[in-house]
């Protein structure tokens, strides 16, 4: 079966395949070497999360529109992934659209989403051939149909992947997350299903659209911004935050890998 343009075969059980184009496609993209991490892989941070902030003020800056700094940023989410990819990070978390973005004028929403759109399509081979696995968290459903059609192959395709998770927070919002998981819990514990004294933080965590994922211990936000703007609040309890000044079109590998070992340092120091 062949759906429109998309590249894939779904059988009858439900499971996936790639065509011949795309599996030609993986076969031709570059395997990411493997390079050696910046401080020793005990020490690397499992999570790190990031809140790609400064794109329109990179642009603007410049003398460009602000969506002509979304355009540019995708680079950033190329090297950073690559680089977490290489580094044996476990999961790596983009702030790539709140729920607070629905705010934004529809022209910049719809250009944000296409460029989505279009990452997932270009990056799909890389990451598969550098077994990567592509996740999402938010309210997918809040999604233009298209964006979500195009993030469930590429978790489908990419799902068999044990190296880096790379998760994109889409339609996310830490205060909706929760009180999802706490509206999912009491209605547990309505129905029987569940002691309420039974809820630890294990089980709490469970409900949440990260089940499964480590803590964040890194969490990066760019431009100079200190604010948390409701990114994994619970998951981030506990995480060491790095503020980059460098706005995110311009963020490259060496200022993750300077955060990391800003992260390592620190580390050491509260140990
Ligand atoms: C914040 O910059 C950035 C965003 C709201 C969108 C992030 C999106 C990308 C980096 C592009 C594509 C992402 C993927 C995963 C392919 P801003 O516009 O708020 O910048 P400003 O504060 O300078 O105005």
């Amino acid at each position: 079966m062949r759906a429109g343009r998309l590249r894939y075969r779904k059988w009858d059980d439900g499971t996936m395949t790639m065509d011949s184009k795309l599996q030609a496609q993986v076969d031709a993209a570059p395997r990411w070497p493997v390079i050696a991490p910046p401080i020793s892989y005990d020490r690397m941070p499992r999570h790190i999360a990031i809140i790609m902030d400064g794109n329109g003020r990179w642009a603007t800056g410049r003398g460009m529109i602000r969506i002509n700094g979304h355009e540019a940023g995708v680079n950033s989410v190329r090297a950073c992934t690559k680089f977490c990819g290489q580094t044996h990070v476990t999961a790596l978390t983009l702030y790539a659209f709140s729920t607070e973005n629905w705010k934004r004028p529809q022209a910049e929403i719809r250009f944000l989403f296409r460029l989505l759109r279009k990452f997932l399509v270009s990056e799909r081979a890389e990451l598969i051939a550098n077994n990567v696995r592509l996740t999402a968290i938010g309210n997918i459903k809040g999604l233009p149909e298209e964006v979500q059609a195009e993030l469930r192959l590429s978790q489908e395709l990419t799902a068999g992947g044990t190296g880096l998770n790379l998760c994109l927070a889409l339609n996310y919002g830490g205060h909706d997350e929760i009180l999802e998981a706490t509206q999912r819990l009491a209605a547990k514990a309505a129905a029987g299903l569940i002691d309420p004294n039974a809820i630890d933080e294990r089980v709490f965590e469970n409900e949440l659209f990260t089940a499964g994922m480590p803590p964040v211990d890194l969490l990066v936000r760019t431009a100079g911004e200190r604010r948390l703007s409701n990114f994994l609040l619970w998951q981030a309890s506990g995480a060491e935050y790095f503020a980059s000044p460098i706005c995110w079109p311009e963020f490259e590998a060496r200022d993750l890998e300077a955060a990391v070992m800003e992260f390592a340092q620190r580390k050491r120091k509260t140990a």
